[in-house]
């Protein structure tokens, strides 16, 4: 139990409360790749948070009897039952943290902004938008809470719920895990950078390029345990507390070329290490390859700050400078379209962080 985040008790339990926070998803720099027991990150990540792809949540709460907590789930206004035992672990792991759920029934109420079957994970954005939504809740219950508890509280709560969407809560740069060269840095919780990042960067823009949208192959769970007993497990973690120092003083710096080489070596070690683990997989698809060696070979044309990086899957997310935006976007529509499943892609760029709707 971590003192620091549990509630005190409540100053008053009103009859009901209703809130709706939307969040958006991120999208790692450096990545979270390998857990320990309880959501803490083997090693340290860094990212980018997004504008558009993003989850809204309503929370609606009304006093119940009894113990236990309860709650139904929407998923665009219908019941969606199998979202809930991923909700209910999650409630369940941080009720210590807040007591007073068990006083409420509550609705949850959530719909993406990008389609449900793009293969785009919406576990980021849902769980830092219901972590918001709790938050409110709590806030509500004991009105003098700090802006910077709140959000620190809905980032370690969010976290419990999925380790990258810790990383959601604020923008437009956020790490998470503690590292020696970033001050306050925890891994419970994310740490927001804006004044040290050039301001180059906070206009990239991230096109995600739809290479298959079906379930995912390998269960983000599935895949951090891969790295228990990996061979290469303890070189990797080292490897990334050092990109991402690097990669701080790159973004301070505003050095395009150096952003790209640490961003595509860490999309390709963490596919390496996919393929390394015992069972291995492949994530990658055939055209996931063509539209990496399409935009190395737009790079060795054109003095470019295009580059890739990818997620656990074949989808693949093109970062670049906002004022490539035109020439991007035509080298897509020319070049890589044909690659998209369906023609599809999502055009989305570097975001503040989650808002409150109501
Ligand atoms: C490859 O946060 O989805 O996107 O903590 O098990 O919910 P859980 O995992 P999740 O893992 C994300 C892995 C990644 C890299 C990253 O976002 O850093």
């Amino acid at each position: 139990m971590i003192k620091e985040f549990k509630a005190p008790a409540p100053e008053r339990l009103p009859e009901a409360f209703e809130c709706s926070w939307k969040s958006p998803s991120n999208i790692a720099l450096v990545k979270y790749w390998g857990k320990k027991e309880e959501q803490i990150p083997a090693n340290p990540s860094i990212s980018f948070t997004l504008d558009h792809c993003a989850t809204t949540t309503l929370l609606r709460c009304t006093r119940k009897e009894g113990r236990g907590v309860a709650f139904d789930l929407l998923f665009e206004g219908q019941p969606k039952p199998s979202f809930k035992p991923k909700i209910e672990k999650f409630l369940e792991r941080i009720l210590p943290y807040m007591p007073f759920l068990e006083d409420y029934h509550l609705e949850i109420d959530t719909s993406n902004s990008f389609p449900h079957s793009s293969g785009i994970a919406s576990s980021a954005s849902g769980m830092s938008a219901l972590a918001l939504c709790l938050m409110s809740l709590e806030k509500a219950l004991n009105a003098g809470m700090s802006d910077e508890y709140f959000s620190k509280k809905a980032s370690f709560l969010a976290r419990l719920g999925s380790g990258s969407a810790c990383r959601s809560v604020e923008g437009p740069v956020v790490s998470w895990g503690a590292h020696a060269n970033i001050d306050g840095s925890s891994d419970l919780y994310g740490t927001v950078f804006k004044e040290s990042i050039h301001e180059f960067f906070l206009g990239y823009q991230d096109t995600i390029l739809l290479v298959d949208k079906g379930e995912k192959q390998v269960s983000s769970t599935v895949g951090h345990g891969l790295m228990h007993g990996h061979a290469y497990a303890p070189a990797r973690f080292d490897q990334a507390h050092h990109n991402l120092a690097a990669l701080l003083d790159v973004m301070k710096r505003g050095d395009r070329d150096a952003f790209t080489a640490i961003v595509e070596s860490e999309a390709l070690t963490l596919h390496a290490m996919m393929m390394s683990s015992n069972p291995y997989f492949i994530l990658m698809k055939p055209n996931t390859l063509e539209i990496i060696n399409r935009v190395w070979a737009y790079r060795e044309k054109n003095d470019s700050g295009l580059c890739f990086t990818l997620d656990a899957g074949a989808n693949v997310h093109l970062l670049y400078p906002e004022v490539e935006k035109e020439a991007v976007t035509r080298f897509i529509e020319a070049e890589l379209v044909d690659f998209c499943q369906q023609g599809q892609y999502i055009c989305d760029r570097v975001g503040k962080g989650a808002e409150q709707l109501s």
